[in-house]
């Protein structure tokens, strides 16, 4: 038994394919299904343009078998994870974690604000970019300054090499 269903009001077909061939990564138990939740959460928020309703939640949980509140203190304790509001084409998360912030993240956190005329939290008015409100440690302080877009990452940052990122992102 992998599915737990193939007529789940929310997801498609092709997410259900793709969140089974998570599921069939993991052991066949309870426990074991909710172990996909993440990947599974991916999944959904890629195909909705980058962010997650509630039902997107909910429909994840009941797929693979787990609570819904679960799910959703999984979706909400990861700053990956965007929900209720529309992204922008890009996100960009500044860490500003100790090693980021005593190497001039603040300064660079401002620098990118005036820069995309959006604040931490806010999408620039073309859609471009969404600035990530609030970041953590990202495990790269060795490259301390550094931020993530789109999931790759980038350090040693300097305000010209924001300027670099930022003009590339279409
Ligand atoms: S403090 Fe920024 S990556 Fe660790």
């Amino acid at each position: 038994m992998t599915a737990t269903t193939s007529s789940n009001p929310v997801l498609t077909a092709e997410q259900c394919q793709q969140i089974d061939h998570w599921l069939a990564k993991f052991p066949e138990t309870p426990e074991g299904r909710q172990s996909a939740v993440i990947p599974s959460l991916h999944i959904v928020q890629d195909a909705n343009g980058g962010y997650l309703e509630r039902r997107h939640v909910e429909a994840v949980a009941d797929y693979i078998g787990m609570s819904r509140t679960t799910a959703f203190e999984v979706a909400t304790f990861y700053s990956m994870f965007h929900l209720d509001h529309p992204v922008g084409r890009h996100k960009v998360s500044i860490c500003t974690n100790i090693c980021c912030w005593l190497n001039g993240a603040e300064d660079l956190v401002r620098y990118a604000e005036e820069k995309l005329g959006a604040r931490l939290g806010e999408t620039t008015e073309d859609g471009r970019i969404t600035l990530v409100r609030e970041e953590e440690c990202l495990a790269a302080c060795t490259g301390a300054p550094m931020l993530i877009v789109d999931g790759h990452y980038h350090t040693h940052l300097t305000r010209e090499k924001i300027d670099e990122i930022f003009d590339a992102l279409q």
